[in-house]
């Protein structure tokens, strides 16, 4: 008894896995949607299938229509509508179920979204009207850091989606660099071709923008950019001097630096307030209008993100005390560690800039105050 009912048991499964497991029917595989770019080429991946007829069917005519019922594509060609004709092309074999469809030089005017049809001669035919493929018109991306640093390798890459590899599109950057190309496959016959580029920006960089241009095989040109932002450490101009008109004696300190630097003047261990700033660009220039008393140097100090930079400029006044320098320079040193150590960014020392006496040589000298 047991057994009778397994051994049935088996043969029905074995049953339900011969027979086909599901009759064809009247289907297609299309995407919804495919990326394409007006005036270039796109392709529509098809393949489509029919219940099974009796005789084997042999004759198929395939076509493509439009939202407006148009013949955009037939298999054979002279029954293509004339803004068509040359334009499309049925990829597929149709015997081997393959509908795929190529458009050259898409225009908005085509009418998408596009459907297909299959004539079976002695047999059947459908429409699958409602598998309809849209184009969505894709834009070129271009991505790159928001901020750089003066010097760094940066990389910005610049994509565009496409659905036609037979013509690639090439591309072209405003900046030098290491330029890398590829193309990827995405899923149903979508591409994703990127160009990555390595430069190292500099100073001259900021606030310009770059540009990527694509090109196809017809010519045809598409330029996406970006403005850089590139940071990088002050410098301060040798243009920054002290002068003296009628009684007045004032400092100006002029400073380039992206982003604009913190300006501080050290008169003696006293750091004092600018009177005024000016900006241009990236360049600023602080005025310090005070009492110099007998004070032969002022320090400008100027600090941003990336580092800093120093200077030290003659007052115009006669007599100058060697102590009031080490003095000053002993003050300049106490803000650098206070700043530096505050910020904690404090990368760059400029040599070339070191006019700082270095406390260590004279480690016994008492500090002086600003005597007059
Ligand atoms: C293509 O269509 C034309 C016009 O209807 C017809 O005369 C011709 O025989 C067709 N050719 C084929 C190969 O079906
Ligand atoms: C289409 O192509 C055929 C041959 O490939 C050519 O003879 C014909 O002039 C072309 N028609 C148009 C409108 O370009
Ligand atoms: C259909 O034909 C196209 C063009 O020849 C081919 O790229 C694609 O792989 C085919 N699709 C299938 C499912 O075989
Ligand atoms: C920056 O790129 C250059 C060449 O493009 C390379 O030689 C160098 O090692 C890179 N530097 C860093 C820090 O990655
Ligand atoms: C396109 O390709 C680039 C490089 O491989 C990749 O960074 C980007 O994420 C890709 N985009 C998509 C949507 O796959
Ligand atoms: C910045 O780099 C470009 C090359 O990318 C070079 O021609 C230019 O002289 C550089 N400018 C400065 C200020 O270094
Ligand atoms: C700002 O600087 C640019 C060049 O660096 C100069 O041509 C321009 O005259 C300056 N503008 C002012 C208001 O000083
Ligand atoms: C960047 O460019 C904009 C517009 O061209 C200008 O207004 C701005 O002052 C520039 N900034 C710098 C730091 O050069």
């Amino acid at each position: 008894m047991t057994l009778r009912w397994s051994l049935s048991l088996f043969v029905m499964c074995i049953c339900f896995k011969v027979s086909p497991t599901e009759a064809s029917s009247w289907t297609v595989k299309v995407p919804s949607s495919v990326k394409g770019h007006l005036g270039l080429c796109v392709v529509i991946p098809c393949s489509y299938d029919f219940p099974s007829p009796e005789n084997e069917a042999s004759e198929f005519t395939g076509i493509w229509y439009n939202n407006n019922d148009q013949v955009i594509c037939h298999s054979n060609a002279s029954q293509i509508l004339d803004p068509f004709l040359n334009r499309t092309k049925l990829l597929g074999d149709l015997s081997m179920k393959n509908c795929s469809l190529m458009i050259e030089n898409l225009q908005q005017s085509d009418g998408w979204p596009f459907y297909f049809r299959i004539e079976i001669k002695g047999y059947n035919q459908y429409s699958y009207i409602n598998d309809k493929v849209s184009i969505s018109l894709s834009q070129p991306d271009l991505s790159v850091q928001e901020e750089v640093k003066e010097g760094e390798n940066v990389s910005a890459s610049c994509s565009v989606f496409h659905s036609c590899p037979t013509y690639p599109p090439s591309f072209i950057w405003s900046h030098s660099g290491e330029q890398h190309d590829q193309t990827q496959q995405l899923h149903e016959g979508q591409w994703n071709s990127t160009s990555t580029l390595t430069f190292r920006p500099n100073r001259s960089d900021h606030n310009k923008t770059l540009k990527c241009k694509i090109t196809y095989h017809h010519g045809l040109l598409h330029e996406t950019s970006k403005i850089l932002q590139v940071k990088y450490g002050p410098d301060i101009k040798t243009s920054s001097k002290c002068s003296s008109e009628d009684t007045v004696v004032k400092c100006e300190c002029t400073v380039e630096s992206e982003p604009p630097s913190m300006v501080h003047f050290v008169l003696g261990d006293r750091v004092m307030q600018s009177s005024k700033a000016e900006k241009n660009g990236s360049v600023t220039t602080e005025t310090l209008q005070t009492d110099f008393g007998s004070f032969s140097f002022v320090h400008c100090l100027a600090i941003n993100v990336v580092g800093y930079d120093n200077i030290l400029l003659s007052l115009p006044v006669k007599d100058n005390m060697q102590n009031i320098l080490i003095s000053s320079g002993a003050g300049v040193i106490l803000l650098i560690i206070l700043i530096g150590s505050g910020v904690g960014v404090v990368k760059k020392w400029k040599k070339n800039r070191e006019h700082i006496p270095c406390p260590d040589i004279y480690p016994n000298d008492p500090v002086y105050g600003n005597i007059p």
